[in-house]
C-alpha cells in the first residue's frame, strides 16, 4: 500500500513537470523528453549519475509522466523511446527493489504497477523502441509494450529476459507478451534458460522489427514512428509457410500446447533436476496464460503471484546474492592500472595457452603465441581457429570477425628468425608451459631477458609455488600467478595469485587483464592449490573414501548430481585426468595433513598402472565410447571390490544419498572455512563467488558460506563432529565454523 502512494504522489509530480513544457525541449531528471518536427516525440531514458540505465521507482515514475504528457499532447503523433547512454538501453530492473521486499506481497506491489504502466505504453499513440546495447529484463519488457521495434547492429546489443537466473520471472508482463508476440516455442526457450539474443536473430523470430546501423539507429526509429503514425508502415509478423502450419498444430491446440508445456517441463527437469524453482514456475505461469488468454488479467495474476512467490525462495535469495558477489568482483580492488596492454605474450600454445590465447585475441588484444615446438603451435592455432568457427555456425560471430581475430595472433616457434623480437613489444607474458619448475624457471629468464622493463610476467602453474617460481624473476614486483580453469573459454573463474613481493600495480594490471577477458575473477594467497583446488581435495579425497564405504560410482555420482553440482565427483576425476587428480592430492598431502589422504590412495594409483586415466584415455572410471553414453568400467568395480577387501574394514554403513552428500559437502565447505581463516581468501564473498565459478557449487545454494548460513553454524558443526566421531579427524571442524556457532554470528549477516 504505501509503495502504491509512494509511486502515485510521485506520478503527479512528475506529470506536473512535464505537463508545464510539453511542446519544447524538456527534460526531467532521468528522462528527456522533445519533439522533433512532424510530431514525433523523442524520449531519452538516462538515469542520473550511472553508466547503465535499470529501471527503478524514480524512472519509472518520470517515465509515467512523460507518456501521459506525450497522450495528451495535440502535437506529438507518435515516440521513439531511446537511451542516453552509449551502450545500454534499459540493462534490467534495479535488483535492490526486489531484495528490499520482506514478503511476496510486496513482490507483488511491484509486478502489478508495472502491468498498469507498460499497458498505458502500449495503448494510444505509436510507440517505437530504438534499441541500442543491452536491453534486458525489465528493459525488454518496456520494449516488448512498444508498438514497433528497431535494435542497432552493434556488437553490444543484446536482448533478453535473464529473470530465471536470479530465481525469479520476469514480472513486469515478460511472461505475457513475449511469447504473444513470438510465439511460445521461440520464448519458452528464452525465458527458461535467460539467454541473450543478438539482433539479427531477434529479427528472425520477430522480435525486433528492424535492425540498423548504430549511427542510423535513431533516424530509422523516427521513420518507423512516422509511417506507423500516418498508416503508411505496416507490420506484418504473421507466421509463413511450414512455420504457420507448426504454430497452428503446436500453439493453437489445447492437445499442441499440452504437448509443448510437458516438453518444456521434462527439459527442466532433466537439466536441474528440479532443484530450481523458477523455471517450473514460469511454465505453470504460461500454462495459465495460455488458457485465459496472454496480457489478460488472469495472465497478469498468474505473473504477479508467481513473481511474489519466487521472489521470496531461498533459491532466489541465494542466486541474488549470486549476481551481487559476481558484480562486487568486476570492481577491480586494486584500482585502475596505469598501463593499458596493447600486446600479450602466450608462452606455450597447448590446451591452456591456446584458451587464454583465444579469451585475449577475441577482447582486441594483440598475441604472441609461442610454442617451442611447430606441432605444438599448430596444435594450439587450430584448437583458436576450430573455436571461433563453432562460433560462426551459431552465429555468434561473422566470418569477418573471425578472420580479423585471427589477425591478431602472431604464432612464433624457435626455428623463427628474429622470434626474440616479436617480444620486445610484449606488455604482458603469459605462461602456460609445461608444469616443471626448471622449465619454468628458465624461461623466466628467458623473457625478462627479451621483454620490455613495464612487461608483467605472469605464470599459469597450477601446483608450483608462485613464491619459488619468482626466485628466478629479476623483476619480482612484476611477478605474478594468474590461474585459469580448463576449458579457458568455457571456465568463468580466475584466480590471482601474489607472492610477497608482486606490487600492487602488477595485481591490478593482472585483474583487468581477466576482466578483459571476460572472467570473474578472485585474489587469493600463494598456498598449495591455491583456493579452488585445494578445497577440491578433501571433496575428492571424500568421495574415494564413500566408494571404499560401499557406495558405487554411479550412486555417488547421482547423489551430488542431485545435490545441485554440475556432475559428480567420479565424472569429474575422469574429465580431470585421474593421474593429474592424484598428483594435485600427493601436492595438497604436505599442507592438509589428515583433511587428505584420508581414503586409500592405493585405489587410484593402481587404476593409473592400468593406464585407465579417464576420457584422454578413453577409459578411467568410466568407459567412454567413440560415439554414445559413457558406462562404468567393468575392470574399476572389480578393483574397487578387491580393494575394500584388502582394507579389511568394514562399512561404516554411511552411505545413504544424504549422508554421501553431506560427507562430501562438509568437507569442501570445511576447508572454504579454513582458508577464510587462514586469509587464504579475503572475504566469504570471495570463498562463495569462488567456489560457484570454479567448481560449480551449487549457485541455488549461493556457495559454501551461504550455506552454512542457511544451515546455520551450529547445526553445521555439530554434523562435522558427528560425522568425526563416526569416521576420523578429517571431519574436525575449522575453529572458525565453532567460534560462528558459539556467536550465533553469520557470513553474510545482511542476508
Ligand atoms: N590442463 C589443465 O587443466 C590446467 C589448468 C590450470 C593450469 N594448468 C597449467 O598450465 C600449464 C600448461 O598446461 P597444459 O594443460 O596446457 O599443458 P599442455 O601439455 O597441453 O601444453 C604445454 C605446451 O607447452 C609447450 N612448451 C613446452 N616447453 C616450452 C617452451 N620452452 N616454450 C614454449 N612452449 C613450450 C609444449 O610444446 C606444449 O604445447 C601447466 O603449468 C599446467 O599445470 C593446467
Amino acid at each position: 500500500m504505501m509503495l502504491r502512494v509512494f509511486a502515485q504522489r510521485r506520478l503527479l509530480g512528475a506529470t506536473a513537470r512535464f505537463s508545464r513544457a510539453a511542446s519544447s525541449a524538456t527534460s526531467g531528471k532521468n528522462v528527456r523528453y522533445e519533439i522533433e518536427d512532424d510530431g514525433i516525440a523523442i524520449v531519452t531514458f538516462d538515469l542520473q549519475g550511472t553508466k547503465v540505465n535499470t529501471l527503478n521507482m524514480d524512472l519509472a515514475d518520470e517515465f509515467k509522466g512523460v507518456m501521459s504528457t506525450l497522450e495528451s499532447d495535440p502535437k506529438v503523433r507518435a515516440a521513439v523511446i531511446m537511451s542516453g547512454k552509449e551502450d545500454n538501453f534499459i540493462a534490467g530492473a534495479d535488483i535492490n527493489m526486489f531484495t528490499k521486499c520482506k514478503t511476496a506481497e510486496e513482490m507483488e506491489n511491484l509486478s502489478r504497477p508495472s502491468h498498469a504502466m507498460f499497458d498505458q505504453l502500449a495503448s494510444g499513440k505509436p510507440k517505437v523502441a530504438a534499441i541500442n546495447g543491452s536491453c534486458l529484463g525489465g528493459g525488454l519488457e518496456l520494449a516488448l509494450a512498444c508498438h514497433y521495434r528497431v535494435a542497432s547492429s552493434s556488437p553490444k546489443t543484446v536482448l533478453g529476459l535473464p529473470e530465471v537466473m536470479l530465481g525469479i520471472l520476469p514480472g513486469a508482463g515478460g511472461t505475457q507478451r513475449l511469447p504473444a508476440l513470438i510465439g511460445l516455442q521461440n520464448a519458452m526457450p528464452l525465458m527458461l534458460t535467460g539467454k541473450n539474443v543478438k539482433p539479427s536473430k531477434a529479427k528472425r523470430m520477430k522480435l525486433v522489427d528492424n535492425v540498423a546501423d548504430p549511427s542510423a539507429l535513431k533516424h530509422a526509429a523516427v521513420l518507423a514512428a512516422k509511417g506507423l503514425a500516418d498508416g503508411t508502415l505496416k507490420v506484418d509478423r504473421e507466421p509463413k509457410g511450414v512455420q504457420k502450419l507448426i504454430n497452428k498444430v503446436i500453439e493453437g491446440t489445447e492437445f499442441g500446447r499440452n504437448f509443448a508445456f510437458k516438453k518444456a517441463r521434462d527439459m527442466v527437469m532433466k537439466q536441474t533436476k528440479g532443484v530450481y524453482p523458477a523455471p517450473l514456475k514460469i511454465i505453470d505461469v504460461l500454462e495459465t496464460s495460455a488458457k485465459h488468454g496472454f496480457c489478460s488479467k488472469a495472465g497478469y495474476e498468474a505473473e504477479a503471484k508467481a513473481f511474489g512467490e519466487l521472489g521470496m525462495t531461498p533459491e532466489s535469495r541465494a542466486l541474488v546474492s549470486i549476481y551481487f558477489g559476481q558484480t562486487a568482483c568486476k570492481k577491480n580492488p586494486y584500482g585502475k592500472p596505469k598501463r593499458k596492454e596493447n600486446t600479450v605474450g602466450v608462452l606455450g600454445a597447448g590446451l591452456m595457452g591456446a584458451g587464454i590465447a583465444e579469451v585475449t585475441m577475441t577482447k582486441g588484444v594483440d598475441i604472441l603465441l609461442k610454442d617451442a615446438k611447430p606441432e605444438g603451435l599448430a596444435r594450439g592455432l587450430d584448437q583458436i581457429y576450430k573455436n571461433l568457427n563453432k562460433k560462426t555456425k551459431k552465429r555468434r560471430m561473422t566470418t569477418f570477425e573471425r578472420d580479423q581475430t585471427m589477425s591478431r595472433i602472431v604464432g612464433l616457434t624457435d626455428s623463427d628468425a628474429n622470434w626474440q623480437k616479436h617480444f620486445s613489444h610484449a606488455d604482458m607474458i603469459i605462461e602456460a608451459v609445461f608444469e616443471n619448475l626448471e622449465l619454468k624457471h628458465k624461461i623466466i629468464k628467458q623473457f625478462e631477458a627479451i621483454t620490455p622493463a613495464h612487461c608483467v610476467f605472469a605464470t599459469n602453474t597450477s601446483a608450483i609455488p608462485i613464491t619459488k617460481l619468482a626466485e628466478a624473476s629479476s623483476r619480482p614486483e612484476q611477478f605474478i600467478g594468474m590461474h585459469y580453469f580448463s576449458p579457458v573459454d568455457k571456465m568463468p573463474l580466475l584466480e590471482i595469485i601474489r607472492h610477497p613481493g608482486t606490487s600492487d600495480e602488477t595485481t591490478a594490471r593482472a585483474y583487468d587483464m581477466g576482466l578483459k577477458q571476460g572472467k570473474t575473477v578472485i585474489v587469493v594467497k600463494d598456498v598449495p592449490g591455491f583456493y579452488v583446488n585445494r578445497c577440491l581435495g578433501p571433496y575428492s579425497d571424500e568421495a574415494m573414501a564413500v566408494l571404499l564405504d560401499g557406495a558405487s560410482i554411479e550412486e555417488i555420482d547421482r547423489a551430488m548430481v542431485k545435490y545441485g553440482y554440475p556432475v559428480g565427483p567420479m565424472t569429474l576425476v575422469d574429465e580431470v585426468g585421474i593421474d593429474t587428480a592424484a598428483s594435485v592430492g600427493k601436492t595438497l598431502q604436505g599442507d592438509l595433513g589428515e583433511r587428505i589422504g584420508t581414503a586409500d590412495p592405493e585405489l587410484l594409483e593402481k587404476v593409473v598402472a592400468k593406464g585407465f586415466l579417464g576420457r584422454k584415455t578413453g577409459k578411467g572410471l568410466h568407459i567412454f565410447p567413440p560415439r554414445g553414453k559413457k558406462t562404468v568400467n567393468p575392470e574399476v568395480v572389480e578393483m574397487i571390490e578387491e580393494q575394500r577387501k584388502l582394507r579389511g574394514k568394514p562399512s561404516s554403513g554411511l552411505t545413504s544419498v544424504e549422508d554421501i552428500q553431506m560427507r562430501l559437502v562438509s568437507r569442501f565447505v570445511n576447508e572454504t572455512a579454513l582458508c577464510l581463516q587462514h586469509d587464504i581468501i579475503g572475504s566469504p564473498v570471495v570463498g562463495d563467488i569462488g567456489a560457484v565459478f570454479g567448481i560449480g557449487f551449487p549457485p541455488f545454494r549461493g556457495g559454501p558460506f551461504r550455506l552454512v548460513d542457511a544451515f546455520g553454524a551450529d547445526k553445521f558443526v555439530d554434523m562435522m563432529l558427528r560425522y568425526r566421531d563416526a569416521l576420523g579427524p578429517q571431519f574436525e571442524p575449522a575453529q572458525i565454523l565453532k567460534d560462528y556457532a558459539k556467536q550465533n554470528r553469520k557470513f553474510h549477516p545482511e542476508a
